[in-house]
């Protein structure tokens, strides 16, 4: 079975195709950007619009495939933006009744954590997801992917490019602040956020800001303390999350788990731990279409081929996913 998986939840639109053996055979993608601001959910939107049969095109031509030759389409639900979901459901179901192939909407972020278990043959890992819009820690438990922790207010990939985009560096501002925090060595204190098992970004950012302002410190520093601080507070979270559910895998997801201090925290964790870090290849992390059209091909069974009921789900929450396919 071969199924073809869209994504849409926020700036990136891609479109990957997986086999049910779990074989990538595309993944083609077009992010939108900008060298200076934010991003603007209508204009995310537009992109889309603009990109989708140009990205289509490409990731059949990397499968060398048509349309008739697939199986299923998937399409992400949410949680995410929904004017961008929107387009990349339309173009789902487009896709759909055109071709007459049966369809089925999945949750984005267990198609991160499921991808990642795929990709890497972790069994029953817990999951440090850190990406633009969710920050959370999950592990399966009782029929669904608990979230162990979570961040309280915006996410941590947020969170790193508003402050990157308040200093002027553009957006995506995370690699931007990688690069700079590795010429940093000057720790300087920053509130350290952890409530339970939960974090929170915002009081930080303030502080941050201000000190930014203040022009008492270089941002190399800056950054090396940011760094510093918020990958501590979530392998903490991480760690407890494996010591209260026994677990001895590790799965990184999400944008921001590129950056290799966060990878080198977690990687020092589980080595004291005598666990295993798991993470995938940069272009699973970041949003992508393959890791749709993988919870595509395990969430199978429902698909339909009529579209009544078919919606995005922008709230969507991990773990309002019964997880039938274990
Ligand atoms: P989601 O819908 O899952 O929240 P998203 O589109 O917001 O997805 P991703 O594509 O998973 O996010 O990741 C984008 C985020 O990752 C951005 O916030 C970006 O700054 C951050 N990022 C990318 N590379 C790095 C890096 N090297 N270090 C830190 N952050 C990074
Ligand atoms: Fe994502």
């Amino acid at each position: 079975m071969i199924s073809l998986g869209i994504e849409s939840t926020a700036h990136t639109f891609g479109i990957g195709i997986i086999t049910d053996k779990g074989k990538v055979l595309a993944n083609a993608t077009d992010s939108f950007k900008t060298k200076k601001g934010g991003l603007i959910p209508n204009e995310l939107g537009w992109h889309h619009e603009k990109v989708k049969d140009t990205v289509l095109k490409n990731a059949l031509e990397q499968a060398k495939l048509e349309l008739k030759d697939i199986d299923l389409v998937t399409f992400s639900q949410g949680p995410g933006i929904p004017f961008p979901l929107h387009v990349g459901m339309k173009f789902a179901k487009e896709i759909s009744s055109k071709n007459k192939i049966p369809i089925v909407g999945v949750n984005h972020c267990v198609a991160h954590l499921e991808v990642g278990k795929v990709l890497t043959k972790a069994k029953d890992p817990v999951l440090l997801y850190t990406s633009g819009a969710n920050t959370q820690i999950i592990a399966y438990e009782a029929g669904k992917y608990r979230i162990f922790g979570e961040t309280l207010d915006q996410g941590i990939g947020n969170f790193i490019d508003v402050f990157a985009r308040y200093m002027g560096l553009g957006f995506p501002g995370g690699p931007k602040i990688e690069i700079l925090a590795a010429k940093g060595k000057n720790y300087i204190e920053l509130p350290y956020v952890v409530k339970g098992m939960d974090v929170s970004f915002s009081g930080i950012l303030t502080n941050l800001k201000r000190k930014f302002d203040s022009k008492e410190h270089k941002v190399e520093d800056l950054c090396y303390s940011l760094q510093e601080t918020v990958f501590a507070m979530m392998v903490e979270v991480a760690e407890r999350a494996m010591a209260h559910t026994g677990k001895k895998e590790l799965v990184l997801g999400g944008g921001v788990a590129c950056n290799k201090r966060l990878r080198e925290m977690c990687k020092i964790m589980c080595k004291e731990r005598k666990a295993k870090l798991f993470v995938p290849e940069n272009q699973f992390l970041v949003d992508n279409g393959v890791n749709i059209a993988w919870l595509g091909i395990l969430m199978g069974k429902i698909a339909k081929r009529n579209h009544k009921g078919i919606d995005i789900k922008p709230y969507e929450r991990t773990d309002d996913i019964k997880v039938m396919w274990k």
